[in-house]
């Protein structure tokens, strides 16, 4: 009975047959070396800046240790509603639209499961974040993968979607600033993709974790097109501009029969995020601009200088404009993805993502992160430069 083989054929046949995550196979390769460089973590360097730390452990000496709403505390949603309709010009009723989750991660998970049922379809871009088609898989429904191409620089088009909705189409799933491929979309492109869902009735949700990150231009919401936000589940989060990773803060903002929705599964399976990091959050909202100003300016000197390193190289990348990432073209050197980036860490010591983690048509790609030190990032383009040489 418990042999591994018995206890094996016990697991629900949706989760044994969901491979692990590309990303965390690749690790622990890496993590069993010494003198690796990784441009591999898709987290940022920088510690949460310190006044954001203090008011977690202010709120600790306080003896602030208890539940919370399940929604989250009142005084946060009503800073997150603030900053949403400040950045988007969109508001949203703390009371009743706006739930604190324990970062996107539960936020898209929720979503997910408040709206699939067995079968239904989920439209959703490649390259893209590892946890898409598994959440839409342990909810029973199709996860549909639209490949976006390097020519149109990894922006989702118009014409790929019509390709791919069929009848059974409920929800389009998006992320811009773009996970891995550091493409960001334009206001055109998000006005196209917004009379899309209109046309075919569907509810959108948008993963705008990174909107903050971008270097050249700003970024413009889903949310912002007149009659979006009625049929949209808007998700962000503290983890990256605020580098917040491990307060695993985040937020939905939709109307109130989703956020219902979403909260009645919040609540049963998670109760509420962790009252320590909802105290600092709300430090991080008031007063994190310049924080975040000073990062930014960091990863924009990277993204300079990792894709000008690439296109010396001779490497082909699309300059990311947002986000911490750069989805730099190997195939030329008629290896796998993979391959590549085994090989570059044996020979180099050098570790980044090979792209097939974020869906088939990242193959021939390996994603680099750019939110390490500058002083790592030159030393890793030293040693990719040696190795393609040899290649
Ligand atoms: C596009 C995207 N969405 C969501 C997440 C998860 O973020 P969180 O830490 O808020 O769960 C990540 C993390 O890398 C991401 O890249």
């Amino acid at each position: 009975m418990n042999d591994s083989k018995s206890l094996r054929s016990r697991i629900a046949k949706t989760v044994r047959d969901i491979p692990r995550s590309g990303i965390r196979d690749f690790f622990e390769i890496v993590s069993a070396r010494e003198d690796v460089i990784s441009l591999g973590i898709g987290e940022p360097d920088f510690v949460t800046p310190w006044h954001i730390r203090e008011a977690a452990s202010l709120a600790l000496d306080r003896g602030v240790t208890s539940y919370t709403s399940n929604m989250g505390l009142l005084s946060l949603r009503r800073g997150i509603s603030k900053y949403v309709a400040n950045k988007t010009g969109i508001t949203y009723r703390p009371e009743d639209e706006v739930l604190v989750t324990v970062g996107v991660s539960e936020g898209l998970d929720l979503a997910i499961r408040a709206l699939i049922e067995p079968g239904d379809e989920v439209l959703y871009h490649e390259p893209s974040y590892v946890s898409y088609n598994p959440i839409v898989a342990f909810a029973h429904g199709k996860a549909v993968a639209i490949a976006t191409k390097k020519e149109n620089g990894f922006r989702l088009t118009r014409a790929e979607l019509e390709a791919q909705v069929s009848p059974k189409t409920k929800v389009l799933l998006l992320n811009y600033p773009n996970n891995p491929t550091g493409a960001i979309l334009t206001q055109k492109d998000v006005e196209e993709i917004a009379t899309f869902a209109i046309e075919h009735d569907l509810i959108v949700l948008t993963d705008e974790i990174y909107d903050e990150l971008t270097y050249d231009r700003e970024h413009f919401s889903l949310i912002s097109v007149p009659g979006m936000r009625e049929r949209t589940i808007y998700l962000h989060g503290f983890s990256k501009a605020w580098a917040m990773t491990g307060f695993r803060m985040g937020f939905t903002c939709a109307p109130p029969e989703l956020t219902e929705a979403m909260m009645k599964i919040h609540q049963y399976t998670m109760l509420c995020a962790p009252i320590l990091s909802q105290e600092a959050s709300i430090e991080a909202l008031k007063h994190a601009d310049k924080d975040i100003a000073y990062m930014k300016a960091e990863y924009k000197k990277r993204r300079n200088f990792i894709h000008s390193s690439f296109e010396a190289m001779g490497i082909p990348c699309i300059r990311p404009e947002g986000a911490f990432y750069a989805f730099a073209d190997v195939s030329k050197f008629g290896m796998t993805a993979k391959e590549f980036a085994l090989k570059l860490l044996d020979d180099e010591n050098v570790a980044c993502v090979p792209g097939t983690a974020f869906g088939a048509c990242g193959e021939g790609f390996i994603r680099c992160s750019y939110a390490t030190s500058f002083d790592h990032i030159k030393e890793a383009m030293v040693r990719i430069a040696r190795f393609i040489e040899k290649l």
